[in-house]
């Protein structure tokens, strides 16, 4: 019984060894051209799909699908998440494109995030991806305002409609 925690502990120090010895010799690449293997894709996939189930289980929703939230969410979904994830005839900006992982494309998506997931998303962000978290700088009012928009009306808007709200609605600040 000895012998083997012995050699379990000798087994963990060995690779806790290695570990450092990787991390200190450089090899790793951090660019964001050098994607993920499969197997590191899975662990992050399922770490962010797991934890974001975990930690959106107790949001209550308010009542959504309401004219002046939606308005008010297209206001700051324009000003903030267009760049990155387009909209309605829009394309991400050109700094989008260099993303790793990349923003998806919301307009005309079949792969939609849940009301109370994309919420939690807006607020809280992502680590280790470039989606920021909007909660240190909006209220949850706001949120919900972007999450009605984004979720009830975006995907139903023509890019001349988008246009046209950009026109009526997207110079008054809020
Ligand atoms: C600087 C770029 C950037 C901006 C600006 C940005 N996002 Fe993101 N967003 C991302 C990236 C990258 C991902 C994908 C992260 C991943 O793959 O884990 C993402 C993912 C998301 C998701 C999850 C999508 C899904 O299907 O799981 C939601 C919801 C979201 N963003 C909402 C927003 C909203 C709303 C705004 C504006 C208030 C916004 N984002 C602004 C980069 C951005």
């Amino acid at each position: 019984m000895k012998k083997i925690l012995v050699s379990v502990i000798l087994t963990l120090a060995g690779l806790i060894g290695l570990f450092i010895i990787y991390i200190y010799s450089g090899s790793y690449n951090v660019s964001q051209l050098a994607h993920h293997n499969a197997i590191t894709q899975w662990a992050i996939n399922t770490t962010k799909h797991r934890s974001i189930n975990a930690h959106d289980a107790d949001i209550k929703v308010p009542p959504l699908n309401d004219t002046s939230m939606i308005i008010m969410g297209f206001k700051h979904y324009n000003e903030m998440c267009v760049t990155c994830h387009g909209g309605p005839g829009i394309e991400p900006d050109e700094l989008a494109k260099g993303l790793y992982p990349a923003p998806p494309k919301f307009y005309k998506s079949d792969d939609m995030p849940d009301t109370t997931e994309a919420f939690w998303i807006t607020k809280n962000g992502i680590k280790f991806t470039s989606m920021p978290a909007f909660g240190p700088t909006h209220s949850d009012q706001k949120i919900w305002a972007i999450t009605d928009f984004l979720l009830n009306k975006l995907n139903k808007m023509t890019p001349e409609e988008y246009q046209q709200w950009k026109v009526k609605y997207a110079e008054n600040d809020d």
